[in-house]
């Protein structure tokens, strides 16, 4: 499906009646490894445009593609490349901007694996990267190399919600001859749409909202038309961690709901975020909404709305705090988020007695997610005093 310009809601609930498929409704699951064809001539032709005809599901399936298209619109991007997970997604499109013996610049707050890929895995092929505090321009600035070909950005980070001032780093990265790739799934594309403000690749885990059910692993890469296709014929096409059609389906339903569940994950976590602000054992909430946060004013430079995941610090001691988060009801104690369900997790903030606890505020009646931390909080209390 092409942009016509259509607003995001549209553009994800919208499909134009195509006359194909018997007028189906939803598109339908292509379950086919291979596909078949009249003629060796037709066969030869397809073999001869691999990575756009439909000849192997490795290479191409409708289902994906409808998918792909639908992201790249939302992305603003020219195409898209699915993934079978938000780290296939990122170690695919980090391996097609770098060779052998280049450097890459990293925030240091990026998703773990991310980091170990970049500073441990890569290291076998000699390409090192440096890990810098990313809401820093300077610092970013000083670690550049005569080989820095990558500066690899999460805005916002997962934990602490930092924000990198996007502009800058891709004016930077201009200067310098390197690309930038972005890991959007934070803000998804209804809230930032990082290609319009220059970066070359953006990567999600559509594991997150995108998908919004935690009930599938997934990732894509949306850039313009040259990158990706570099993409498709190399880590895509060799690599192999190709997206399932069945998987494509379940995120092409989930994501006829982002722009009306993003809206109400946002005034959830607005309302969440207020309420911790005000009990007396947080010294800081992680929540660029906040106008009180340190990266507000950049926020509404480079974004147009917040994903519901915060966190909190606190300097209780850990285990005052893990019987706190034990208590919880409404939240299930688990990784990742995105999903309808509050999740929530707790960290030890490194070489500080800092607790940070990360919460993810679902699609609950904000009220009950309210109650329900309120009640924690007096066992906290009184396990303080
Ligand atoms: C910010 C961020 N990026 C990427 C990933 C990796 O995605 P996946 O688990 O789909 O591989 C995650 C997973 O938690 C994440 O939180």
């Amino acid at each position: 499906m092409e942009h016509r310009g259509l607003l995001d809601n549209t553009l994800l609930v919208h499909d134009e009646h195509d006359g194909q498929h018997q007028g189906a409704v939803t598109f339908p699951i292509y379950q086919n490894s291979l596909f078949t064809f009249a003629s060796v001539e037709d066969y030869e032709k397809a073999r001869e445009q691999l990575v756009d005809s439909y000849l192997y599901t490795r290479g191409n399936n409708p289902t994906v593609k409808i998918l792909e298209e639908r992201i790249a619109a939302l992305e603003q991007g020219e195409q898209a490349r699915c993934f079978a997970s938000g780290m296939a997604a990122i170690s695919s499109a980090i391996l097609s901007t770098v060779q052998y013996g280049d450097h890459i610049i990293c925030v240091d707050q990026a998703y773990g694996p991310t980091r170990e890929f970049l500073g441990e895995y890569l290291k076998k092929f000699n390409i090192l990267t440096t890990f810098v505090n990313g809401s820093s321009m300077e610092a970013i600035k000083d670690a550049a190399l005569p080989n820095t070909k990558l500066i690899y950005l999460e805005s916002p980070t997962s934990l602490l919600f930092e924000l990198q001032d996007i502009h800058a780093c891709v004016d930077f990265a201009k200067e310098i001859g390197a690309k930038t790739i972005i890991d959007n799934s934070w803000s998804t594309p209804i809230f930032q749409k990082p290609l319009t403000m220059g970066v070359d690749l953006v990567v999600h885990s559509l594991t997150k909202y995108m998908g919004g059910h935690s009930d599938v692993v997934a990732g894509v890469v949306v850039g313009n038309k040259e990158l990706i296709t570099n993409i498709n014929k190399n880590e895509h096409l060799l690599l192999g961690g190709i997206l399932s059609p069945q998987n494509a389906s379940l995120l092409l339903r989930g994501m006829r709901t982002l722009a009306i569940r993003m809206e109400q994950h946002q005034k959830s976590a607005f309302e969440i975020a207020s309420f911790l602000e005000k009990q007396p054992f947080i010294q800081k909430v992680n929540f660029p909404g906040l106008p009180s946060n340190p990266f507000h004013s950049l926020a509404l430079k480079q974004m147009f709305g917040f994903g519901s995941l915060l966190s909190f610090e606190t300097d209780l001691p850990y285990e005052v705090v893990k019987e706190m988060v034990n208590s919880l009801k409404m939240f299930r104690i688990g990784v990742s988020w995105g999903g309808y369900e509050s999740l929530v997790t707790l960290h030890r903030k490194n070489d500080t007695n800092i607790q940070v606890v990360r919460l993810y505020i679902g699609l609950e009646n904000v009220e009950d997610i309210k109650a329900d931390l309120k009640a924690a909080f007096e066992v906290l209390t009184k396990e303080k005093v």
